[in-house]
């Protein structure tokens, strides 16, 4: 592959470059494909044009040719009910053995499904018949504990082999898992458990992190031990770091003895279409997590085609490594579904990218030549920090294709993740997607697409965004408002488990007929698209959703808060960093009056969010204030705290119900300030 230069497109000049909004949007380069790529990309331009002929006859061929139906389907979509839609509802199949069996009915049962790479450097090297086989044992063993067609299993797991097979297991007796990132703390579990009513939790020990183990088990234990989880009736653990466990006989069963001890064969369960696949909780605008729901053959439809077409996959040959944790939307759909059901090879690694070593990742890329990865802008940008000489030590010449997902992309760190990772020789794939559109919406194809560093661009074949005004009506080109999807797509969420209102509310109502994604957004002079970051009380950490109405609600249930307002205050390696404003119940304000007394709570605090939500959440900042600022309707206006968060000049204040609060704070701040982080 030829390295390409950029061209020049809409306006400005290089010299407009800067980190404004107006200055992103006059981004002047541009990566057209090389011709070498275009000439061997999967997708071509005519995918367009295809789509546009017949989006719903374009989704039904993508359907019958990249998934195995047990029934072919006859109905292509029924929004008759909108807005939960039904997609190719009278076909049946099965997830799992469009993930596996089928790939060694074809002959492949040799190729490798996953390189384990452990945190310790223990490896592992799974093929499609050896994941057949882990699968249907484990289903098997599944099927022994109880476990039925529509029963639901929450999986709380480092990355493990273990990890995929369990969500495959699930799938495979149509048993809708629910993942719950490892991180999550035992009360997140819990809650997640209670409303998923599961009957199995799937767990290990623990894993390895930055070098030591880290145990997951207890937090079950005391998830369980509560009030609200009673629908459990057994653990299931596997044995990682062989650190000790507490074990509740009769309840809890080792996954290694479980597994040794089930058959060998298994039919897999065959379900209709829009049977659930799994429940995976996500933070939305109220402190209660939402249970978004996923349905079979239209999420395994637009997985297949968008990991096929966006990262070019090439299953003979490539190697792909995504490096999400399977406890979120992206690990689902592009560690375990997309790629597995394309039959690729990827790498699994379980540990954190700077153990033992700063060049961890990119000794594994050069290890087990990966030719595609795809990761977050956060990742990036830590990489950055840690200096270029880091991954120039390895050889990353297998590299073909980047991809980027979780938050807006800087062009300065996608021109560094294309110079630096990609040898000024990749193309960039920057996907935008969330937990419930399931899968990629809008990205460059990477054999098409002239790619603009920061920008998702265009919706992919097949997918309907645009970006509207508060009136619903589409901004022109130049301009800016919210992103909505203007048709049903086939990975889409399927409601909020147990909540359809809310589903409702949520997503349709603001926009009546338009899904409305809680993006801002804006469309270039070309009319490429640019992602602004949430426009509601969603926080972007780390590429992790957070919600500050949850993150407030865990503060004050702590005895000494009165009221707490958080906000998401900008950060140059994370997107987003939480920052917290409390107010202290009675002496507990003259206690943090005092710098030492100050650091005593804000630990306290940070400590209880960690216990409430799990560490992620943890503030960055919490600063203790005498009032908080609102309107005349109670709302707290937190555009006002964040200008005090980010440090800028408090924004218009006049609608505040006492507009002297903003000036409480202020002097308030400046005697509690040496007790920030
Ligand atoms: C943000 C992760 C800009 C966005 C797959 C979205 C992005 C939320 C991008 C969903 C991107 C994700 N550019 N913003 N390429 N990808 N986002 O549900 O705000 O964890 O609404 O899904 O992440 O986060 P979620």
């Amino acid at each position: 592959m030829t390295d390409t230069q950029p061209t020049t497109t809409s306006g400005g000049t290089a010299a407009d470059r800067g980190p404004s909004l107006e200055n992103l949007l006059h981004e002047t380069r541009a990566f057209p494909p090389s011709p070498e790529f275009a000439a061997q990309a999967n997708a071509q331009a005519s995918l367009y044009d295809e789509a546009r002929a017949d989006r719903l006859e374009f989704w039904a061929r993508q359907a019958r040719e990249l998934v195995t139906w047990k029934t072919p389907f006859t109905q292509t979509l029924d929004w008759s009910e909108a807005p939960v839609a039904k997609w190719f509802a009278d076909g049946t199949l099965n997830a799992a053995y469009n993930a596996v069996d089928r790939h060694v009915e074809a002959g492949h049962g040799d190729r490798v499904a996953l390189y384990f790479e452990g945190e310790p450097g223990d490896t592992r090297t799974v093929t499609y018949a050896d994941l057949q086989r882990e699968v249907v044992r484990a289903a098997n063993a599944l099927a022994a504990l109880g476990v039925g067609k529509g029963d639901r299993v929450v999986i709380y797991m480092p990355m493990l082999v273990e990890s995929v097979v369990a969500m495959l297991a699930c799938a495979r007796l149509g048993a809708p898992h629910s993942v719950v990132f490892g991180g999550f703390s035992a009360d997140a579990l819990r809650s997640r458990i209670a409303d998923a009513k599961a009957t199995l939790v799937i767990t290990a020990d623990g894993g390895y992190r930055r070098g030591a183990p880290s145990a997951l088990k207890p937090a079950v234990d005391e998830a369980l031990s509560g009030a609200g989880a009673s629908s459990v009736r057994h653990v299931l653990v596997v044995r990682r770091t062989g650190q000790d466990v507490e074990w509740t006989e009769g309840r809890d069963v080792w996954w290694h003895e479980a597994v040794e001890a089930a058959d060998t064969f298994h039919e897999p369960v065959w379900v209709g279409a829009e049977h659930p696949l799994y429940i995976l909780y996500t933070s939305g605008t109220t402190g209660k997590p939402k249970g978004i729901l996923h349905t079979t053959g239209g999420y395994l439809t637009q997985t297949a085609y968008t990991h096929k077409n966006v990262f070019d996959l090439k299953p003979e040959t490539d190697v792909y490594w995504c490096t999400a944790d399977i406890g979120w939307v992206t690990g689902h759909s592009y560690v375990v579904y997309g790629p597995l059901v394309n039959g690729a090879t990827q790498v699994l690694y379980e540990g954190t990218p700077d153990t033992p070593h700063r060049g961890r990742w990119w000794e594994l890329v050069e290890k087990y030549k990966v030719s595609i990865l795809y990761t977050a802008p956060t990742a990036i940008r830590t990489c950055m920090k840690w200096g270029e000489d880091v991954p120039a030590g390895f050889d990353l010449s297998s590299l073909r294709v980047l991809g980027s997902v979780g938050e807006p992309i800087n062009p300065e760190a996608w021109m560094w993740y294309r110079r630096v990772i990609g040898g000024d020789r990749t193309p960039i794939v920057d996907t935008w997607w969330q937990t419930e559109t399931g899968a990629i919406m809008i990205s460059p194809l990477p054999g098409v697409t002239a790619a603009k560093p920061g920008s998702a661009q265009v919706p992919l074949p097949g997918v309907a965004a645009d970006v509207v005004d508060d009136e619903a009506r589409p901004v022109p080109d130049g301009g800016g408002g919210y992103l909505v999807l203007t048709e049903p797509w086939p990975s889409m969420l399927r409601g909020i488990w147990g909540d359809l209102e809310r589903f409702k509310d949520t997503y349709w109502s603001r926009f009546p007929g338009l899904y409305f994604a809680g993006d801002g957004a804006k469309k270039d002079e070309d009319g490429d698209i640019w992602l602004l970051g949430r426009v509601d009380d969603v926080m972007n950490v780390s590429g992790h959703r957070l919600s500050t109405t949850e993150i407030e609600s865990a503060l004050v249930s702590h005895d000494i808060v009165a009221e707490a307002a958080v906000v998401g205050a900008a950060d140059d390696t994370t997107g987003q960093a939480v920052v917290a404003f409390v107010i202290l119940r009675g002496e507990h304000a003259e206690r943090a009056g005092t710098p030492d007394g100050a650091h005593e709570v804000q630990q306290e605090l940070r400590n209880h969010v960690a216990k409430e939500i799990g560490p992620i959440a943890k503030p960055r900042r919490i600063l203790v204030v005498p009032e908080l600022p609102k309107t005349r309707s109670g709302k707290i206006m937190r555009r006002l705290l964040r200008d005090v968060a980010e440090n800028r000049t408090v924004g218009d204040a006049t609608t505040l119900a006492d507009s002297s609060v903003m000036e409480l704070i202020a002097a308030g701040l400046s005697t509690n300030r040496s007790a920030d982080d």
